[in-house]
C-alpha cells in the first residue's frame, strides 16, 4: 500500500510514497516531488523529510544522533531496560506480547511508531500482522539506519521516515494504531506531540504508550533529578493520566512494572 504524506514545508501539499520504499530487501534511492517542485530524497529506503540531518534540543535527544548509541541501543540497553528500571522480571518478549495483545493489529491497517529508534515496536507489530503497513518515524538518522538493518535481517517491510513528531507529516485521522515507546520522557513538548498523535489517529484508533513515572524511592529520585538536567521529564501516575485526557485521549488499559507504565489510549 502506498502512503500519503503531508509535506513539512506546506501542509496543503502531499507526497505519495510508493509501496516499494517499504520493501527493504531492495535498496530504494531517489526522490519524491511535491506539486510546487520541492524535492525530498529517499536514501536507502529512508524518506528524508527533515532538511537538517540532526535536530535536537536537549542532551538526551543529542545522544540519539551518535552512531554508537544507535549501534548498541537495542541489544545492550533496550533488551534489559524494563527489567532494570522496574526492578521486576519483565523481558523484551513479554513487552512485545503486551504490545501485540493490546494493539491487536489487523490486515489492511495502517500503523505508526513515533520516535521509533531501532523500530522495535514497528518491527514487532508488522511481524505480528504482515498484512498491515507500518510507518516508523524518528529524527535521528543513525537510529533509522539501524532500524533498517534490523528489519532487513528479520525480513520485515517498513516505511522509515526521517521526520519530526512535533509536526507529524500526515493528514488527520490517517492511522488505525499508533505506538510510542519511551519517547514521551524525552520530548521537550510532550503536549504538542500527543496532540499531533491524536490528530492523525482515526476515531476509535488505538494508541499504545510506554513511559517512565516519577520514582517514589529516594535513590530513584536522585537518579531522575540528574536525568532532568539532560532534558528528561517524569510524571506521577495522576499527572500522566491528566496529560493524556488533556490531549483528548481515553484510557482503555493500564499496567505498571515499577516506574514503567504501559497504557492503551483511544
Ligand atoms: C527513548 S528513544 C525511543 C525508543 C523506542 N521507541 C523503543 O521502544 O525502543 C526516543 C527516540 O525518540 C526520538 N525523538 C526524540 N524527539 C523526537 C522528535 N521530536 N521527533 C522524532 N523523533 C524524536 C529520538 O531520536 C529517539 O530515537
Amino acid at each position: 500500500m502506498a502512503i500519503e504524506i503531508r509535506t513539512p514545508h506546506n501542509e496543503r501539499l502531499s507526497l505519495e510514497i510508493p509501496a516499494e520504499v517499504a520493501d527493504l530487501s531492495t535498496p530504494f534511492n531517489g526522490s519524491v516531488c511535491a506539486e510546487d517542485g520541492e524535492l525530498y530524497s529517499i536514501d536507502q529506503n529512508i524518506v528524508r523529510l527533515l532538511k537538517q540531518s540532526r535536530s535536537f534540543d536537549t542532551l538526551a535527544q543529542f545522544s540519539n544522533h551518535i552512531p554508537l548509541t544507535a549501534e548498541i541501543y537495542e541489544d545492550l540497553w533496550r533488551r534489559r531496560s524494563i527489567g532494570l528500571l522496574s526492578g521486576e522480571d519483565f523481558s523484551l518478549e513479554q513487552e512485545q506480547r503486551l504490545l501485540n495483545q493490546w494493539m491487536a493489529p489487523k490486515g489492511g491497517e495502517l500503523l505508526l511508531d513515533v520516535g521509533c529508534s531501532t523500530a522495535f515496536y514497528a518491527r514487532s507489530l508488522q511481524d505480528y500482522e504482515p498484512g498491515a503497513s507500518t510507518v516508523a518515524i524518528d529524527s535521528s538518522l543513525p537510529m533509522l539506519e539501524k532500524a533498517r538493518s534490523k528489519a532487513l535481517n528479520e525480513e520485515i517491510d517498513l516505511y522509515l521516515l526521517h521526520a519530526d513528531a512535533r509536526q507529524l507529516p500526515f493528514y488527520g485521522e490517517y492511522f488505525d494504531g499508533i505506538a510510542m515507546g519511551g519517547t514521551l520522557n524525552e520530548l521537550s513538548t510532550p503536549h504538542q506531540v500527543l496532540s499531533e498523535i491524536r490528530r492523525v489517529l482515526k476515531p476509535g484508533g488505538r494508541f499504545f504508550i510506554m513511559y517512565l513515572l516519577e520514582s517514589a524511592h529516594w535513590v530513584g529520585k536522585v537518579a531522575q533529578q540528574s536525568s532532568r538536567l539532560g532534558g528528561l521529564q517524569f510524571w506521577s501516575e495522576r499527572e500522566a493520566k491528566q496529560l493524556f485526557t488533556g490531549c483528548g485521549f481515553t484510557l482503555k488499559e493500564y499496567e505498571t512494572k515499577g516506574i514503567v507504565a504501559f497504557a492503551l489510549l483511544s
